[in-house]
């Protein structure tokens, strides 16, 4: 979900930053082998940084901790999708100088022009959620795929049926929407049918405060 205000669209103002959704948020991070994340994310919260660490700092030696006991890089695989090639190669995200990925279309490679050597860029052919995970699982080496949305990727992912499990919090905020002020939710630019919504099966259900977070494995097709 997001405000999708100018400036304040980060996905922690609809979890008011509590610590428990942080806290899993950089557990699932903790494990993966890459983070899959839309071009369109990046340019709403271009100061965004896909670690641990990042989301939840007071724990940031545990977290790297469990990776190292893993066997698993300091660093998950950062994976920015897109068609246009519109990314900012300054966002802090791509100048850490850890190891990321940009997945675009031949249009979007050459927009891009000329990327810092710890960034790679490989070609889509068909640009699918399937293809998306089977590169990603290549140049991760690995096969825990974690996608952070946004909501127009992960609304394509789900179309696909290619994820696996869902991993929501429910915050006690009512963002509301109207006209004049779109808000998104954990689904964009894809709209399902009775007949075809995704559906999940509740696997388990946690509290914080006033806060549930709720995992689902989602029906294969
Ligand atoms: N609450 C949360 O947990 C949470 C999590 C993540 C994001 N968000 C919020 O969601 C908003 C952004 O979401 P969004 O839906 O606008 O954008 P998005 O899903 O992050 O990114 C959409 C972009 O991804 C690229 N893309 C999608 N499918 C593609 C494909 N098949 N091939 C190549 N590229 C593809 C395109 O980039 P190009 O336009 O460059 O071609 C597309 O415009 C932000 O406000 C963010 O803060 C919230």
């Amino acid at each position: 979900m997001s405000y999708a205000l100018p400036g304040r669209s980060q996905a922690s103002l609809i979890s008011g930053g509590h610590p428990g959704d942080r806290f899993v948020l950089a557990l699932l991070r903790a494990v993966a082998d890459a983070v899959i994340v839309g071009a369109g994310t990046l340019r709403s919260e271009p100061g965004v940084i896909w670690s641990s660490e990042s989301v939840f700092p007071e724990a940031g030696d545990a977290f790297a901790q469990v990776r190292a006991r893993m066997g698993l890089p300091a660093r998950a695989l950062t994976v920015l999708v897109t068609r246009s090639g519109k990314i900012d190669l300054r966002a802090p995200a791509l100048r850490e100088g850890v190891p990321v990925l940009i997945l675009t279309t031949a249009a979007g490679a050459t927009a891009l022009g000329g990327v810092p050597g710890h960034v790679r860029v490989r070609t889509m052919t068909q640009g699918t959620g399937a293809e998306m995970i089977r590169v990603a699982a290549e140049e991760s080496g690995g096969r825990l795929l974690l996608t952070e949305g946004g909501p127009t990727l992960f609304g394509q992912l789900v179309r696909e049926r290619v994820v696996d499990e869902l991993f929501l919090t429910v915050a006690p905020l009512l963002t509301g929407r109207a006209k004049d002020a779109p808000r998104l939710s954990l689904v964009a630019e894809m709209a399902f049918t009775p007949e075809d919504a995704p559906k999940g099966r509740l696997v388990s259900a946690k509290t914080a405060d006033d806060y549930l977070f709720l995992r689902y494995a989602m029906a294969a097709p």
